[in-house]
């Protein structure tokens, strides 16, 4: 594993214009990945973990948009072949994925970039067989390896015939010799048995654990540097789940690839990954090495999560839910202060007053939290009484009931949550 990141996203934000008002679903993300390291992003759902995974692949559809920050991917290649058209997204050997134009960004999902979603059914067209879809994503991305004016130009055998070929008939039509064989290489290596006549099947015919190592062969048709696996196992029982881990345990040990895993699971955190990103309201609140954030956990919602999993030994251990809930992530609606004080045991005056932007260094030297008790110890002398924010909620019930405070109250709220 290399030290040096090949993953910096950096300040990202992302929102959804939607009619009920802006949604920040994820507010200044800074996330770094070194290469060949499994980092494991974790919170409960609604976190903003697969827009994190969508935003950082360009698969946001409207009424999403990233508003802010960069996505620093280090590759001299990919540089090298961007720098004269893009000038403004290179920096030595990285390149500023959201400064890509749209056309670019495309051609590096499959080759570069390299997705597994939770549900393999969604992802397959029931009417082709397996094979035929694997040997197409390994079509596609060696033609556009190829191209000689593909950005993605690392060729690999595969000669000028196929790729004017792969003009003259459509991609359906036309998939080589090569691509349908690797296709069955690619399944052998997932571990499918008799791969040759499972080729022949369709999606229909394969179990919930073999269709998902089917979907993991799709995605290193190409060969990614990174792969981002969200939510891998949640639909499959403990036992595939623990097949399913131990292959891209072995796949990562074989290929060195780059792993981001989002999960609830921290069993499967703890089993897979090197570092940690703790996500709550669209925020990394805590992150650092496993053994930092697992053994010495100073967030109170790390804490939380991690108290409710009586055993994090094995893939079966999910969260349970911590008291409360998730807020809501409409701008107007987010306080100005921070979003898990309402939950917080050990919430004080302070964390009224703004929310904790600052992302302090605890312990060793990767490990950081966003928690005001970073930087103070708990004071129980400016604890806030129990029972503080039922009578807030209380108060403004009677507040919006009784007419005319609630413009004035309203209005303070919403420009609290737009200055965040
Ligand atoms: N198309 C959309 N329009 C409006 N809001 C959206 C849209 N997609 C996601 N969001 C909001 O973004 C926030 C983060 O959603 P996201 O899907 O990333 O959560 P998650 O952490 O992946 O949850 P889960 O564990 O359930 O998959 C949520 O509040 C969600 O309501
Ligand atoms: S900032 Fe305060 S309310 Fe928020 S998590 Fe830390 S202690 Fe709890
Ligand atoms: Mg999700």
């Amino acid at each position: 594993m290399s030290d040096r990141p090949i993953l910096r996203i950096e300040g990202m934000k992302t929102r959804f214009f939607t009619e009920e008002g802006q949604v920040n679903a994820v507010e200044n993300v800074d996330i770094e990945i070194s290469d060949g390291e499994v980092f494991g992003v974790v919170g409960e759902s609604g976190s903003g973990k697969s827009v994190t995974a969508l935003s950082l692949l360009g698969l946001l559809e409207s009424p999403g948009q990233v508003t802010d920050g960069q996505i620093w991917y280090r590759s001299a290649g990919l540089a090298d072949s961007v720098e004269e058209k893009v000038p403004e997204a290179v920096n030595g050997d990285e390149v500023d994925l959201l400064a890509l134009p749209d056309r670019l960004r495309r051609t590096l999902r499959g080759t570069h970039f390299s997705m597994i979603f939770q549900d393999p059914m969604s992802s397959f067209n029931p009417s082709l067989t397996v094979g035929e879809q694997i040997a197409e994503a390994v079509e596609a991305q060696r033609r556009a390896r190829s191209n000689p004016r593909s950005v993605a130009s690392r060729t690999q055998g595969y000669g000028l015939r196929q790729y004017l070929m792969s003009f003259v008939s459509s991609s359906r039509e036309y998939v080589s010799e090569e691509s349908r064989a690797r296709a069955i290489e690619l399944l052998e290596m997932v571990g499918i048995p008799d791969p040759v006549l499972r080729a022949d099947e369709h999606p229909h015919e394969y179990s919930g654990g073999m269709l998902q190592r089917a979907m993991v062969a799709q995605a290193l048709a190409g060969e990614p540097e990174v792969l981002i696996a969200d939510e891998p196992t949640t639909a499959l029982d403990v036992t595939i789940q623990a097949q399913v881990l131990d292959l891209l345990d072995d796949l990562q040990s074989e290929t060195g690839m780059t792993i981001l895993l989002i999960t609830h699971n921290l069993g499967v955190v703890a089993r897979m990954c090197d570092t940690v990103g703790v996500m709550y309201a669209g925020e990394i609140v805590e992150r650092g090495t496993l053994t930092d954030v697992f053994d010495s956990p100073v967030h109170p919602y790390t804490k939380g999560l991690l108290g409710s999993v009586p055993n994090l030994d094995g893939a079966g251990d999910r969260l349970k839910p911590i008291a409360g809930n998730v807020p809501s992530l409409l701008d107007h609606e987010m306080e100005d202060r921070c979003y898990f004080a309402d939950r917080c045991p050990k919430a004080m005056e302070t964390c009224l007053e703004k929310p904790p932007e600052l992302d302090a260094r605890v312990g060793s030297e990767n490990h950081t939290t966003m928690c005001y008790l970073a930087d103070e110890p708990y004071n129980e002398a400016v604890a806030l009484p129990d029972g503080y924010f039922e009578s807030e909620t209380t108060e403004r019930e009677a507040a919006a009931d009784g007419g005319s405070g609630v413009g004035e109250r309203g209005a303070d709220t919403e420009a609290g949550g737009a200055n965040r």
